[in-house]
């Protein structure tokens, strides 16, 4: 089960479980659910209120989902994905440490997620 941690200067990190095998559980809903405060607003991927960092933990190679086009779209409007790395996540599945935590869904991996 992967274990999620939380974390924010403002406040103590906290590490979570994830659902395993959910493919519906995403950062934001499980920050809800373990009361983490990560601000939010429209909760589908249009605002980028819900930017965070990621990083994984897991000695595995890939970094969760990769964003969607949307996500992708949204994160280059904010400066923190360029054109390149667009391609590489096409090609590579080159994990992005910039992700919306509204979008980004939880898969198996241990992840630092700083909000
Ligand atoms: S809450 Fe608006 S993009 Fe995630």
């Amino acid at each position: 089960m992967p274990m999620i941690t939380f974390s924010n200067p403002q406040y103590k990190d906290k590490t979570v479980y994830a659902v395993a095998g959910s493919h519906t559980e995403t950062l934001l809903k499980l920050a809800k659910v373990n009361s983490i405060p990560i601000a939010f607003d429209c909760q589908d991927g249009e605002c980028g209120t819900c930017l965070v960092k990621v990083t994984s933990l897991s000695k595995k190679e890939r970094m969760s989902g990769p964003p969607t086009e949307k996500e992708r779209n949204l994160l280059k409007q904010l400066g923190k994905l360029t054109d390149d790395e667009i391609k590489q996540i096409l090609v590579d599945d080159f994990p992005p440490p910039w992700r919306l935590a509204c979008q980004m869904i939880v898969r198996d991996e241990d992840l630092l997620v700083e909000y």
